[in-house]
């Protein structure tokens, strides 16, 4: 939510800016902004509300500078305006501030500041940073301890980057609670939210502490406490769109990559298992576990129910999924013999990553099933399982999604061969596992088909996705997928309950998409569909077999019944996304949405 990117050495910071705010676009874009240190000792800035490229066009060319800061918002004080975009500047513009995260004492300190005489010309929480920092200035000392001083006047979260007009020498950057890294370069610094906006310069990085500041100066770095830069592995070429008209789409197709890189040295083909070295639990304490309790938010949450469903079943502990935004907010009872597994992409949502904090000062044991590398969530559980599926752009998830519920089947095994699940029932897994790449080519495949339904069923203004146990969880995460990318209104019911009320919404205006794996329940969500045409509501099947009971079919290969969701979820993907092209919206930037939710 927001990026921020900042720049410090021999070349001009503005096309290095604007280049890494394109990349970090992701993260909130109805306002963009730059600031640079001129020649002449001053700051020169331009903020326009709307994209990047509204930004470029709207830069005047004069504004040159060897060091700068900027900043993409995603809107929280304030509606996009070119006012309300980053970066802040004090009434002298010496200061000038990017933020990302929500200062929850603005207010308070606005007043105060207004009290001592202070303009403001925003509406925003952030401009009471770059106010009481000019302030702390000042008042003199060093540029690094004057935000220090500034910050503690602040309540809340951010990741900040700061411009000193009279210290062209360098840009103070700061975080608690919103991520910054360093990009070591030759002779030049860079620090952003996310190290989209750095592969292209440097594979160097350092990431900062909650509560940490740094000092970057062309010639180096400087943190609070010591720290080895880590090597990226990621490639530029996995922020492109690599021919692909939408990252959305490139990402649906990456998935059998991706869950090929999820699987990669993890199949204990022995013991029929999974290899897992990063759970930093032996068997002993697994086994003492009584419960299990998933959290997360979005389709993290939706694939965590996929997860919870797979470890009751091939290891009977009980299992269940919770939005990790609520059980953060109720005062959640933690046991000693629950594990708990917080799942996130970005390794960075605020809701996520509070309920592991609350839950690690509780002493409950949490493990990540996280795909941010050395993201805040991922560094505050105490062991965990990345999913390699790749940096994922695109504002909803997919193979992201896909490979969380891949990493889940490889932990349910694992848990599962530690307690009763046999090694007939491991190796039928494991061989599950080892076809589900190949199978989901075979789906992608499928793709024009899709499409051709998807451009038909967008005349309707709504539609409801059921599906019973197994099917729930695929269901939810359809709709989530159609509302999010194409607007359509999309409710998802377990199919069970449709007869207790959603029923009546049932006609020829409100179409079905049913989740339909060929187990043990066929029968059951056969008479459901029945229900529906007989009310004129039109069926469109997602499952394993052709039925007179739906109007449309899409099929899908059969794996074991466990994995079954994982393929039942990509035909889902792929009709959302061609949904959202037939109405043609912002496929990768949907409205109101950032990819990183990194505030309250
Ligand atoms: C899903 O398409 C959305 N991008 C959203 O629901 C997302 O899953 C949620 O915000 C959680 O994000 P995370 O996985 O990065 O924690």
């Amino acid at each position: 939510m927001c990026g921020i990117v900042a720049y410090i050495g021999p070349k001009d910071a503005v096309p290095i800016l604007l280049e890494g705010l394109q990349r970090l676009e992701y993260r909130g874009y109805d306002s963009a902004g730059i600031a640079v240190g001129t020649k002449n000792g001053g700051i020169g800035h331009r903020k326009v509300k709307g994209r990047v490229a509204d930004l470029a066009k709207a830069l005047p060319a004069r504004l040159k500078g060897g060091l700068g800061i900027g900043h993409t918002r995603w809107a929280t004080h304030g509606e996009p305006s070119d006012e309300n975009a980053h970066p802040h500047l004090d009434a002298a513009e010496r200061i000038a501030v990017v933020h990302n995260g929500i200062i929850e004492n603005a207010d308070e300190l606005k007043d105060t500041l207004k009290g001592r005489g202070v303009e403001f010309r925003s509406e925003t929480d952030t401009e009471v940073l770059a106010h009481l920092i000019a302030a702390a200035v000042a008042q003199g000392g060093e540029l690094e301890d004057a935000v220090r001083r500034a910050l503690r006047e602040v309540v809340g979260t951010y990741g900040i980057a700061v411009l000193d007009a009279e210290r062209p020498d360098r840009i103070v950057v700061a975080r608690n609670g919103s991520p910054i890294v360093l990009g070591i370069g030759e002779k030049e610094m860079f620090a952003a939210s996310d190290v989209a906006a750095l592969v292209r310069y440097t594979r160097q990085v350092v990431h900062l502490d909650d509560g940490e500041l740094a000092t970057i100066r062309a010639d180096g770095f400087r943190t609070d406490t010591a720290k080895e830069p880590a090597t990226l592995e990621v490639e530029p070429v996995h922020y492109d769109r690599a021919g692909f008209e939408h990252f959305l789409r490139k990402e649906i197709h990456e998935q059998p990559a991706a869950v090929g890189r999820a699987l990669r040295g993890r199949l204990d083909e022995r013991f029929h298992t999974a290899r897992l070295g990063g759970l930093n639990l032996d068997a002993r304490e697994i086994r003492g576990f009584r419960r299990v309790k998933v959290l997360g938010c979005g389709s993290a949450y939706y694939a965590g129910q996929i997860g919870a469903q797979l470890i009751e079943e091939l290891a009977r502990i009980p299992a269940d999924a919770e939005p990790a935004s609520e059980f953060r907010y109720r005062n959640p009872v933690v046991e000693s013999d629950t594990l708990y597994i917080a799942v996130s992409q970005s390794g960075e949502t605020y809701d996520t990553l509070a309920a592991v904090q609350e839950l690690r000062r509780k002493g409950g044991r949490v493990l990540g099933i996280v795909n941010g590398v050395g993201s805040a969530i991922a560094r505050e559980c105490d062991g965990g399982v990345y999913l390699h599926a790749g940096p994922e752009v695109s504002v909803a998830s997919t193979k992201s999604f896909t490979a969380t519920a891949v990493v889940f089947a490889l932990l349910a095994q694992h848990l599962g061969r530690l307690h009763d699940l046999s090694p007939a029932d491991g190796r039928r897994i494991t061989e599950g596992l080892k076809a589900l790449p190949g199978q989901i080519a075979g789906i992608l495949a499928e793709e024009e088909r899709i499409a051709a339904l998807a451009a038909e069923y967008v005349r309707y203004p709504g539609m409801l996705f059921i599906g019973r146990v197994r099917g729930y969880p695929v269901a939810r995460e359809g709709a989530q997928k159609l509302k999010e990318v194409s607007y359509l209104h999309a409710e998802a019911y377990p199919a069970s309950e449709l007869k207790h009320g959603p029923l009546a919404l049932v006609g020829p205006e409100l179409p079905v998409i049913a989740v339909v794996p060929d187990d043990e329940l066929l029968d059951k969500n056969l008479t459901t569909l029945g229900e529906v045409r007989a009310r004129r509501g039109r069926v469109l099947m997602v499952g394993h077999r052709r039925t007179d009971a739906a109007d449309d079919v899409l099929l899908v290969p059969a794996n074991e019944p466990e994995l079954d969701p994982i393929l039942l979820s990509i035909p889902l993907q792929l009709f959302a996304y061609h949904a959202a092209v037939a109405l043609g919206r912002d496929v990768d930037r949907p409205r109101n949405l950032a990819k990183s939710v990194t505030v309250e």
